[in-house]
């Protein structure tokens, strides 16, 4: 069957370390088999190894500093969003003393300011996290959705199970028997928006977190660019459920080969190197 028409997606990557995904994403559409083209990559840390993955693949990248210390930042960012009001509507900074979480969302305001800024220069089709490790504010993710969902994210647990910065760790601390990875939209939670895809790998008897994370980037790596590519096919179709939740369905005919491949190939992969173990 044929794929409808598509054009290429302009997209601009948030990462703040290694940038495997990123490399992950270049890879691919130096190979033609992106249906998108990374326009822009910005990090959180001045010396991440992803803008320099950017840098040599000729995208333009740059560093977002979050550490404001200035003692006017309340009143800076006070003069870009109304804080109480974004300190009500926010989920994101918990602290029970409100003075510290104004000044933590001030700081945070300042910083995404920075990024909003970066990112409008290039319009974007879509912001993709890849390993960004900043909360997002209402603020940022607000103007980024205005018109519509627009920030994707790769998560490495099984949503929505062990949300946070230890996805890895978790599944292996919990015991389980099998692991995932997820990409989702980004909405004002943390972890909590619409997913839309998920992969799965076996936890075999015997083994230790790293090789659970590097079979779980393995699939990564499959996983956020074959979401890229239905999206810019249009094979990504919202609706929302009688719950008044978003929900994804993917709308690709090829969806169950795709998912199959990914588990036939984690599966036969993951045997071998078992074997190889044993051995
Ligand atoms: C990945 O495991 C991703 O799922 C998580 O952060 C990690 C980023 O790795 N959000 P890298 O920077 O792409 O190598």
């Amino acid at each position: 069957m044929d794929s409808p028409p598509h054009t290429k997606l302009r997209l601009c990557v948030l990462a703040s370390g290694g940038g495997t995904n990123l490399q992950a994403m270049i890879d691919r559409s130096a190979e033609g088999l992106l249906d998108a083209r990374i326009v822009l990559v910005l990090s959180d840390r001045a010396g991440a190894v992803a803008l320099k993955r950017a840098e040599k693949a000729d995208i333009a990248a740059f560093h977002i500093d979050y550490k404001t210390s200035a003692k006017s930042t309340i009143e800076q960012a006070a003069s870009l969003v109304d804080l109480a009001e974004l300190d009500c509507g926010q989920k994101i900074i918990n602290d029970a003393d409100r003075s510290t979480r104004l000044a933590r969302l001030a700081r945070l305001v300042l910083a995404e300011h920075e990024l909003i800024r970066r990112i409008d220069s290039v319009d974007p089709d879509y912001v993709c996290l890849a390993g960004f490790m900043r909360l997002l504010s209402p603020y940022f993710i607000g103007h980024i959705n205005a018109h519509g969902p627009k920030i994707i994210n790769i998560h490495p647990a099984l949503l929505p199970s062990f949300p946070g910065r230890h996805g890895y760790e978790d599944t292996f601390q919990y015991g389980c028997k099998w692991g995932g990875v997820t990409v989702h939209f980004v909405d004002e939670g943390e972890d909590t928006g619409p997913v839309i895809a998920q992969a799965v790998y076996p936890v075999w008897p015997g083994e230790d977190v790293e090789t659970i994370r590097n079979r779980g980037l393995s699939l990564e790596y499959e996983v956020y660019p074959q979401v890229i590519n239905w999206l810019a096919r249009g094979f990504v179709a919202t609706q929302t459920g009688s719950d008044g939740k978003a929900r994804v369905e993917i709308t690709d005919p090829h969806y169950p080969a795709i998912v199959g491949g990914w588990v036939r190939k984690v599966l036969q992969g993951s045997t071998n190197e078992t074997e190889t173990i044993a051995s």
